[in-house]
């Protein structure tokens, strides 16, 4: 899906009217099938943006157009259609605990089925290949009938990736996908994500802390801070500096990168203190 963000601000619903908006000003254009990773500090508005862009918010200034069109400008059923093809995956997803796996993840299925679909299959799950096919991506197979309370918090987080693929979105928004796994799972499920957005032809656009991994999994890294653009850039110009001011005064955030900041020239030496005796 083509995404064109133009001088696009936007403010929470339940924000007082007198703080600045939560995004302002951005300018972003993503081509279809394009990856993207979304970097900065607490509270820069990564999340936002994934609202902004899965049309659960909207601008309270600027345009967004996704395949060329205004999806505000729709008819409320033209906007919901819209939204079928749209998959926000959020930080904590919402499974219900004592569902099973296998409905959890074929839930993603069902903005694009019809209620008598959705209904029948809440008791007779049909798709049980599609579910166990997303669910061995992230290395989950043996859990199809699994509850989802008995499940850690790595393999919620997992199961609700699995989730996402099945939605088969055309513009796919995940919001923090790592942050309760460990790191080899981490990279596993990084890796099966950005994968098989490709198969799909999926765009994809992925919050993440771990900058490390941003710059390792994405050709595009977008960094934000205040609400505002500081760079759009393709990984390999993301240097030590530009993350160095991108995280200026939250430095503790930017975990895994300490050691690309110590051989930056810009960056001051610590100071050793030293007693002799
Ligand atoms: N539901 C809400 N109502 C009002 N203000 C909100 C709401 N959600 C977020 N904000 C504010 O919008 C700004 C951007 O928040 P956002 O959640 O997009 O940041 P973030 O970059 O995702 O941060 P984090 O890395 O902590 O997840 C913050 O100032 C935040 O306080
Ligand atoms: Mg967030």
């Amino acid at each position: 899906m083509k995404v064109s963000l133009k001088a696009v601000s936007a403010r929470h619903p339940a924000a007082r009217a007198r703080i600045a908006p939560a995004l302002h000003g951005l300018d972003l254009e993503l081509q279809p099938g394009e990856q993207v990773a979304v970097i900065g500090p607490s509270g820069a508005g990564k999340t936002t943006l994934l609202h902004l862009l899965a049309c659960a918010i909207q601008p309270s200034a600027g345009t967004l157009e996704l395949d060329g069109r205004d999806p505000w400008q729709l008819s409320r059923r033209e906007l919901q259609r819209v939204r079928g093809t749209l998959f926000l995956a959020p930080q904590v997803p919402p499974l219900p605990p004592r569902q099973r796996v296998v409905t959890a993840v074929l839930a993603g299925r069902l903005p694009r089925i019809s209620l008598a679909h959705s209904l029948r299959s809440l008791f007779y799950p049909t798709g049980i290949a599609q579910a166990d096919a997303a669910l061995a991506r992230f290395d989950l197979g043996d859990k199809l009938f699994a509850r989802v309370d008995r499940l850690s918090g790595g393999e919620r987080q997992r199961v609700a990736l699995a989730r996402a693929l099945v939605a088969q979105p055309r513009l796919l928004l995940v919001d923090e996908p790592l942050s309760a796994l460990d790191p080899t799972r981490a990279v596993q499920a990084m890796a099966s994500l950005t994968q098989a957005a490709r198969e799909s032809g999926a765009s994809l656009v992925t919050t993440l802390h771990d900058v490390p991994m941003a710059l390792a999994s994405f050709p595009r890294i977008v960094g934000l801070r205040d609400g505002a653009l500081v760079f759009d850039l393709p990984s390999a110009a993301v240097t030590p500096q530009r993350l160095e001011a991108l995280y200026a005064q939250h430095l503790d955030e930017l975990k895994g990168v300490q050691s690309l900041l110590d051989v930056a020239p810009s960056a001051t030496p610590a100071p050793v203190a030293m007693t002799c005796r």
